[in-house]
Parts: C-alpha cells; sequence; structure tokens
C-alpha cells in the first residue's frame, strides 16, 4: 500500500515537473511547451496521467517521455554510426534502395510533402533510410560498408518501439498486433545562397499512420555537434519545439507524436498536427530517427461516427464509397497516403 502511494505520488510529480527549464527549449512559446512525463509513470499510469496523456495529444499532438532506459546511450551510439553512412559516397547509398523504397531501404529527394501547394516542391536535401522494426528480411542494408548500422539502427528503434507500445493504449488503441517502421533521417547540408523554392527540409504534412515514436534533432557542423541553428529544426504548427540535444541524451528523452489514424480512430478526440523541419541555412546538417507505429493492414478504421470536421480534414484521401461502407482498411489508407506523396515522377530507379 505504502509502495502504491509512493508511485502515485512520482506519477503526479513527473507531470508537475513540466516546465520550461526543465526541457532546455530556448524558443517555444510559453503557451506551447511540449509536456514532459517520466516513463515510469506510463508504465503503471493513474487516471490522471491518462487524462493528461490524452490532453496533450489532443492540444499538440506531441509529448516527450524522460527516463526512456538505454534510449540516450542507443540513440548516440546510432547518430555516430549514421554520420559515417551519410558520409559514405552516393553510389554505395544506393545499393540500399529497394524496390520498395517508400518504406525499406534509402531514399533521397523523392517526397513531396506540400502537394496542395500550386508548385510542389520535393524534399530534396532530405536523405531516408527506412527498415522494418524489428529486423527481418525485407530491410537493406550497407552490411559490406557500414556492417554496424543495421545493429546501431535497431537498437534506438526498438527501445523507441517498446516505449511507444505503452502510450497506445492510453488513447485507447488497442491492436495488440503492431508494427515498427523506422526512418533514419538525414537533412543534408543547404550550400550557401541555394534557392530551389523549399525553405524546408521536410514539407508541412502530419504524419499519416497510427503514432510516431522520435528521437531529439542532432545537428552538427563540419562534423562537429552544434545546437539548433537559429530558424531551423522541427516546427509543429508553425511554433518550434527546440529541445536540446544534449539534455534530451543525458536524460533519456524520446518524443511521441499522434498520427493520423488515432485521429481517425478515435474520432478526432486526439489529433494529428502538421509540422515541418525548417532548412538551416548556416551549413549544418541534421539528424533524427523515427519510428511509425503501424496496425496490420487489414484492421478497419470504423468511420461511422466521424464528425463532419475530421471528414473534412481528410477529404483528400477518404471517399463517398469508403463513408457508405463505413470503413476503410488500414491498408487502403496507407497504400493512398504514400500515392499522395510520392508522386511516380521522382520514384528512384533501383540497383536490384
Ligand atoms: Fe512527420
Amino acid at each position: 500500500m505504502k509502495q502504491k502511494f509512493i508511485l502515485l505520488l512520482l506519477g503526479i510529480l513527473s507531470i508537475q515537473n513540466v516546465c520550461a527549464a526543465s526541457f532546455d527549449s530556448e524558443e517555444a512559446p510559453q503557451d506551447f511547451l511540449i509536456k514532459l512525463f517520466h516513463h515510469s509513470s506510463l508504465q503503471e499510469p493513474t487516471a490522471e496521467v491518462i487524462a493528461e496523456i490524452n490532453a496533450e495529444f489532443k492540444r499538440v499532438g506531441y509529448i516527450a517521455a524522460e527516463g526512456v532506459p538505454g534510449f540516450g546511450d542507443a540513440y548516440q551510439h546510432y547518430l555516430d554510426v549514421e554520420r559515417q553512412f551519410a558520409a559514405l559516397p552516393n553510389e554505395i547509398k544506393a545499393k540500399c534502395i529497394g524496390p520498395n523504397y517508400a518504406a525499406r531501404g534509402y531514399s533521397e529527394g523523392v517526397e513531396v510533402l506540400n502537394p496542395q501547394d500550386t508548385k510542389p516542391v520535393a524534399d530534396t536535401y532530405k536523405g531516408s533510410l527506412y527498415a522494418a522494426v524489428p529486423d527481418d528480411s525485407s530491410n537493406v542494408w550497407p552490411d559490406e560498408s557500414l556492417p554496424e548500422l543495421r545493429n546501431a539502427y535497431q537498437e534506438v528503434a526498438e527501445i523507441l518501439l517498446n516505449a511507444g507500445r505503452k502510450i497506445l493504449p492510453l488513447v485507447g488503441f488497442t491492436h495488440e498486433h503492431v508494427k515498427g517502421l523506422g526512418r533514419g533521417l538525414h537533412y543534408k547540408s543547404v550550400p550557401s545562397g541555394e534557392e530551389d523554392g523549399n525553405p524546408n527540409w521536410c514539407g508541412d504534412h502530419r504524419d499519416h499512420g497510427v503514432f510516431t515514436c522520435l528521437c531529439p534533432e542532432a545537428f552538427f557542423k563540419d562534423g562537429v555537434a552544434v545546437p539548433r541553428p537559429e530558424n531551423s529544426g522541427l516546427y509543429i504548427e508553425g511554433k518550434p519545439v527546440g529541445v536540446s540535444l544534449e539534455g534530451a541524451l543525458s536524460r533519456n528523452i524520446a518524443f511521441f507524436q499522434m498520427g493520423e489514424v488515432i485521429e481517425l480512430m478515435t474520432n478526432g478526440k486526439v489529433r494529428a498536427t502538421n509540422h515541418l523541419v525548417k532548412k538551416a541555412r548556416d551549413g549544418s546538417e541534421h539528424f533524427a530517427l523515427a519510428v511509425f507505429v503501424d496496425p496490420e493492414g487489414e484492421v478497419l478504421i470504423d468511420l461511422r461516427t466521424c464528425p463532419q470536421e475530421v471528414r473534412e480534414k481528410y477529404a483528400d484521401r477518404l471517399t463517398e464509397e469508403d463513408f457508405a461502407r463505413e470503413y476503410v482498411t488500414f491498408e487502403e489508407w496507407n497504400a493512398r497516403s504514400l500515392a499522395k506523396y510520392n508522386p511516380k515522377e521522382l520514384a528512384p530507379t533501383t540497383d536490384k
């Protein structure tokens, strides 16, 4: 009984312990600070923690969790190895391009995340390395050139996925069979004076899956870790997140973000929010890693009680026929989303 009381107390304290100073954010407006929960408070969450998490996923669609076991060391190791991958010659990276380039292996400059704009432009300075998490035979790794990458990537990705799995039931997502899809991101250094009409490394979008587990952004300039350059990096609904990498690594802080599927499944009870990554203009490069959590393809997204505002928000990928039969499968939703953001004309030529 006494132990339970202490756990309860720790849970409350961990929520109250959310403030600007604890988060090392120099730029985020006070009313837009990302709330920080302690990982332990997510293991056996109190009703108060559950309510608070849901409120945050409604407000900004994004939370942080401190104390994710092993996260900081694993992410640091991943960054060390991934930076070696990023430095490999293009022809070696091209060997990691697979036929399913939007979900496995390497790709670069193939995604258009602002297709609603009159002049859509691709994210040309963005490289991605996708992989199933945990590892399986569908993945494409640079095993000959950089054999350490497979394990470094999978180690941090599995830590994130396991932490994310604990959060999903708290917002009412209880499908047991979920899959992880990792995406290692390398936003390349932008040459000075370059102007391709795209101010972003990653254009404005919402994550189209269920849920995203995220590593903090890491900036490097001339091979040295640097603080986030001004006016660059991750912005959610126009507001900078601005978290320091050192703080996140030393305190094992990871991030979790709502995807569009949960917004649909919860009838808008939680919200997928628009976000983008602004280019740094000082020559810095930027690394991050995300793990998307998705259900099996045959899972139905129930549209029976979808409110009008949510219908309108997703009118680009939901049809009258979907609403008439009252569902869309995750597989259909995923395919339509990938088609929206990955125009055929930008598909890479594969070496396989
Ligand atoms: Fe995203």
